[in-house]
């Protein structure tokens, strides 16, 4: 047993040997600097772990006399779980007042769509195509949580997630790389403002790194078996667009990439990330994460677990305690391993002084504050607009939606329609499901005096009990309108909740089918966590809108959209398949030598029993309104590297109302080394226009933007760069070109570099 643990420390001592000198040095201060050296190797491996100071639904739970103890001997250096301003405010004083050194903790929550006043799940936030949603709600979730002593977030979870089987696909912001990138600057920029020293803000995590979202077979914690390529242009263009945003710190992933666990790549974590992307903050394991090491059958025990995450630079152990166990040893066997362990500790001091909890450790943990921001009006107003943007309007026959005036009688079937709880989505931070204005009693206030609303459960998602199912067909039948309100829960969608089957759970398929042969008007109200399987429901039902889960203002937002109140606007982040086994299914595929034919007789790139399109495409979304669209102007016929290219386009308001279109650019490279996406999203503008009235959206863009991933670097090649704008990935309304003039080199990924985009109103 001991040649083995030696061999395996050799093994990450090799690694480091050879490349310690050149271990990018975190940035010390003085003070920092002058701590390290007074610290006992306890106190270092104190400063790496990370417990649990309560439970996700149970805060501050685990905060005893045991727990209190440690934090005086300086064995702990953060907490997870833990928030409140009195509950934090007395324990960083044990740390501050009774702890040798002094040194503040610092404390982490996963505030993952709100603190208090929960918004809309990250997935339907993505939906708003908007960055400044997302910005907005990380804000909210900011000042609240700071009030409540917390420091720091394990959010924005950046995954691109191609397989909604994926159960984490509703944390993240789709399948797509640039959409992700913005949404992942955005909620940066929210919880972190301009400086984390300011009150009001929390340190961001970007995870996790790196390719979880690419598990096989969309299982949770499964393998990312990909190209380098993919990897590089697909999965990671989002933490670096984080890591350049300032982001504070990063999460290392679960999964293993090309057979490499993340939390022992060292190629990833030291050799990319602080290496070539220069960001220099700490990187937290993932709950267990080390230990794991063991199950992934890289690491014989706790010790060589232990030495090879630190190995590979990851900083902070959370929950396993094997830096505190193990390492001590190590490092006493082998004191090359020191400066390793040093550089972890200056990163975890660099982040706590950079929240300036060294300056004042109670750090706007402030109960009266706390009392004031929590759930208030304003906070609450911020949900419901983020909400509103959220909602996506999947299909729109005959104008069923907004409910018309005449209509007397409503039914609501679906027991969705009153399921608070299902609106806080996966992690809820200190939501309560009581904080939730449902659908029903939202609807019940705004339809028209002498509008009558009867509500029929009919069936839920979580059971196959089909007794319900007459009496809401019974309801049907006397109705004028029916809102079936269907989809999943918020426990089928999240952490370990993948899915091999997509279709709607329980019997509320069963449910829909029966609802829908009455022949009344139907509009589906969709509440879920992912794409699903709604192929049946699309062939019948003559409305859909998508409500994803949305906060505590999700019955308000849903109801006014329904009522025509509000006009949706949302876009979809991610392609509906029309079966579970077409998946994953992106929009941004590559082109085969075969393209798909829907002429089932010719062979081409396509299943035999399924028709090769999506059922509802990426950025696809209507509105009570239309859009027409003028032709594109691209501003130059040939950029070189360095130099830009602007392209534009007039889109007006062809309706009666006003309402929100997402222009969206697309880009193709038609001819280069590889094979390149029949599109890429390269740009998105949400705007909104009054009945008659247009404006001129432009788009300026780098040939950075096209850059391939060719064996270690960011090649632009020469050659044509085909245009595409439109309303959706498959409603193209105009297109253009350019020519990138010359060959030249890019230094970030190109999915990471944002557009800059304008608009102007045409009088
Ligand atoms: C495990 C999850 O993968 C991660 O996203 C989360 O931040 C940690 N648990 C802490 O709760």
């Amino acid at each position: 047993m001991v040649g083995k643990l030696m061999t395996a420390l050799s093994i990450a001592l090799c690694l480091t040997a050879a490349s310690i000198a050149a271990e990018p040095h975190p940035p010390a201060s003085h003070r920092i600097e002058s701590l390290l050296a007074r610290m006992t190797i306890e106190e270092k491996l104190g400063q790496l772990t990370q417990l649990p100071g309560g439970r996700q639904k149970a805060v501050n739970s685990r905060i005893d006399d045991a727990l209190r103890e440690r934090v005086r001997r300086g064995q702990v250096g953060s907490l997870l779980n833990v928030a409140g301003a009195d509950a934090t405010r007395a324990l960083q004083r044990v740390a501050v007042e009774e702890s040798r050194l002094g040194i503040p903790l610092l404390y982490a929550l996963d505030i993952i769509h709100g603190y208090r006043t929960i918004f809309p799940v990250p997935l339907a936030m993505a939906a708003a195509f908007d960055p400044t949603v997302s910005e907005r709600a990380a804000r909210v979730a900011a000042v609240e949580a700071s009030a409540a002593g917390v420091h720091w977030t394990f959010s924005p979870m950046v995954d691109v997630a191609p397989d909604p089987r994926w159960g984490r696909i509703v944390e993240g912001s789709g399948e797509d790389p640039y959409l992700g990138s913005a949404m992942a600057v955005a909620q940066v920029r929210g919880y972190q403002g301009d400086d984390l020293a300011m009150p009001g803000t929390i340190m961001a995590t970007a995870k996790h790194f790196a390719a979880y979202g690419a598990a096989l077979g969309g299982r949770d914690y499964d393998s990312a078996e990909i190209s380098e390529r993919t990897l590089n242009e697909i999965h990671l263009p989002p933490f670096h667009a984080a890591a350049a945003a300032g982001a504070g710190s990063f999460m290392a992933a679960f999964n293993t990439v090309s057979g490499l666990p993340m939390h022992a790549n060292r190629p990833l974590l030291t050799g990319l990330l602080r290496g070539q992307w220069t960001w220099q903050g700490p990187v937290v394991s993932d709950w267990m994460g080390v230990a794991e090491l063991i199950p992934h059958g890289v690491a014989g025990n706790g010790a060589e677990a232990a030495a090879l995450a630190l190995a590979a630079g990851v900083d902070i152990d959370m929950s396993s305690e094997l830096y505190f166990t193990q390492l001590r040893a190590a490092v006493e066997r082998d004191p090359t391993l020191l400066p390793l362990l040093d550089h972890a500790v200056r990163r975890v001091l660099a982040a706590k002084e950079r929240l300036g909890l060294f300056d004042d450790p109670y750090r706007g943990a402030d109960p009266a504050r706390e009392a004031a921001v929590t759930l208030s009006a304003e906070h609450r107003a911020a949900a419901r607009e983020a909400a509103l943007r959220s909602i996506v309007l999947l299909k729109n026959e005959g104008g069923v939606l907004p409910i018309a005036r005449t209509v007397r009688r409503v039914a609501v079937i679906g027991a969705l329609a009153d399921d608070s709880d299902s609106q806080l989505g996966s992690w809820r931070a200190l939501g309560r499901e009581e904080d939730v204005r449902p659908l029903l009693a939202a609807l019940r206030e705004r339809l028209p005096e002498g509008a009558e609303l009867v509500h029929e459960p009919g069936a839920s998602p979580h059971s196959d009990d089909r007794s319900g199912i007459p009496r809401a067909v019974e309801a049907a039948r006397r109705a004028d309108l029916v809102l079936l309100v269907v989809g999943e829960d918020f426990d089928m969608s999240g952490e370990a909740r993948s899915r091999s089957d997509l279709s709607l759970p329980g019997a509320q398929q069963a449910l829909a089918d029966a609802v829908l042969d009455t022949g009344k008007p139907v509009a589906v109200v969709l509440m879920n966590g992912r794409p699903l399987v709604i192929d049946r429901l699309a062939a019948r039902a003559p409305a859909i809108l998508e409500t994803w889960f949305l906060g505590v203002e999700a019955g308000p937002a849903i109801a006014d959209v329904l009522i025509g109140r509000a006009a949706p606007g949302g876009r979809l982040p991610v392609s509906f398949p029309r079966a579970s086994g077409a998946l994953p299914f992106t929009y941004n595929r590559l082109p085969s030598g075969r393209p798909a034919d829907p002429d089932i007789t010719r062979d081409t790139v396509r299943y035999h029993d399924l028709p090769v399109t999506p059922l509802f495409p990426f950025g696809h979304g209507l509105s009570y309104t239309s859009f027409d669209y003028g032709s594109l102007a691209v501003d130059r016929a040939s950029v070189a590297p360095g130099e830009s290219v602007t392209i534009s386009v007039t889109v007006r308001n062809a309706g009666r109302v006003a309402g929100d279109e997402v222009v969206q650019l697309y880009a193709r490279d038609p001819v280069a080394s590889v094979s390149r996406p029949v599109q890429e999203l390269r740009g998105f503008r949400r705007i909104a226009l009054a009945p008659g009235k247009a404006k001129r959206v432009s788009f300026t863009l780098t040939p950075a933007q096209f850059a391939i991933w060719d064996d270690g670097r960011w090649r632009i090649e020469p050659g044509e760069i085909q245009l595409m704008v439109g309303s959706s990935s498959a409603d193209i309304r105009s297109r253009g070109a350019f020519r990138i003039a010359a060959e030249g080199e890019g230094h970030a990924p190109a999915a990471a570099l944002a557009t800059v985009t304008r608009e102007e109103t045409v009088r």
